[in-house]
């Protein structure tokens, strides 16, 4: 018998593979897929303060090992969470985290503040990377001194496990960590979106209504691998690894790399069972390996 459990700040999980916000919904949707509760958190949709629409279609295009995405956190507020989603998803026997933006500090503190009275939710992820909105998101995960601001101000109201979920689109990610790190975060998630485009050369015009949005799956992988290994060396909190990940295989290079855990977004479009078997292969490659337990594998990559 091989260990999965893993800890982010207080959070202890069951074992270590999340689902990434904007892909799995508020995780009810995959039930008809696999149980759930299995996973070792579902990290709900992105939640504002007020209701927003999204941009205007089309706001997502296939692209060469992966796909480009604009929705712009489209959502009906914190209320609506509070009434209707929150009584459904405190059900599900696993850690249910939401996903936090806006697009001033008030936003955040706001929502974060209505969401520290519920009980069942042990944690948040506020996203301050999203590329897909006109004001907020992206550019405060994009400057230490913004990071910080909002992050501090946020953990004056927020007690429970307070994860940050970083913007790739920075030229030192450790800068950012290492910011958001002295505001107070407990942990660190990365990678969000990269900025990226699509054209119809035949229309002569870009695919996507916003003209740029968040690209996504396998094709980052190799610049998400790069920042988490950076990261967890740069700060002393848990990263939490995403971008690209579509196996076992991909989840076990996240955490030899130094994540203490792990998060499966756009693979769930493509397989919404993906997550179970992740588990499956990561306690398999354990297993296999002579490891007790998912933690002995945190960080050990050789690079001698
Ligand atoms: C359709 C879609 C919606 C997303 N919505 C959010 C969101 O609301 N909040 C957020 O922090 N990230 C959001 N993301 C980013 C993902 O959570 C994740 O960081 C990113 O897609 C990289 O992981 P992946 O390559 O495994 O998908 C979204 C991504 C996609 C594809």
């Amino acid at each position: 018998m091989v260990s999965l459990s893993t800890k982010i700040g207080s959070l202890e999980l069951k074992n270590p593979v999340m689902t990434a916000s904007g892909t799995f919904g508020y995780g009810t949707e995959y039930s008809d897929f696999m149980d759930i509760s299995r996973l070792g958190a579902i990290i709900v949709k992105g939640t504002t303060l007020n209701p927003r629409q999204g941009n205007p279609y089309p706001r997502m295009v296939e692209t060469p090992s992966g796909m480009l995405n604009a929705v712009g956190l489209q959502n009906k507020g914190v209320d609506h969470f509070v009434d209707h989603i929150y009584p459904e998803v405190r059900k599900i026997r696993t850690s249910i985290i939401v996903n936090v933006s806006g697009s001033c500090i008030d936003d955040y503190v706001q929502t974060a503040s209505i969401i520290n009275t519920l009980d069942d939710i042990p944690a948040i992820e506020l996203n301050i990377s999203c590329p897909n909105v006109k004001q907020g998101g992206m550019a405060f995960g994009v400057n230490p001194d913004s990071a910080a601001q909002v992050v501090g101000a946020v953990r004056k109201v927020y007690d429970k496990t307070l994860i940050v979920k970083l913007s790739p689109n920075v030229t030192d990610i450790t800068e950012i960590a290492r910011a958001v790190e002295g505001a107070g975060a407990d942990s660190i998630s990365l990678i969000n979106t990269l900025l990226g485009m699509a054209i119809d050369a035949g229309k002569r015009k870009p695919i996507l209504s916003t003209i740029t949005g968040g690209l996504s799956g396998p094709a980052v992988k190799p610049i998400a691998l790069r920042m988490v290994w950076q990261t967890a060396k740069a700060v002393k909190i848990p990263v939490i690894g995403l971008g690209g990940i579509c196996s076992a295989t991909d989840a076990i290079e996240f955490l030899l790399a130094g994540a203490s855990a792990v998060q499966i977004g756009t693979a769930n479009f493509i397989d919404p069972s993906i997550s179970g078997k992740v588990i499956d292969g990561i306690g398999e490659y354990l297993a296999c390996h002579g490891f007790s337990s998912v933690r002995d594998i945190i960080g050990i990559l050789d690079t001698d």
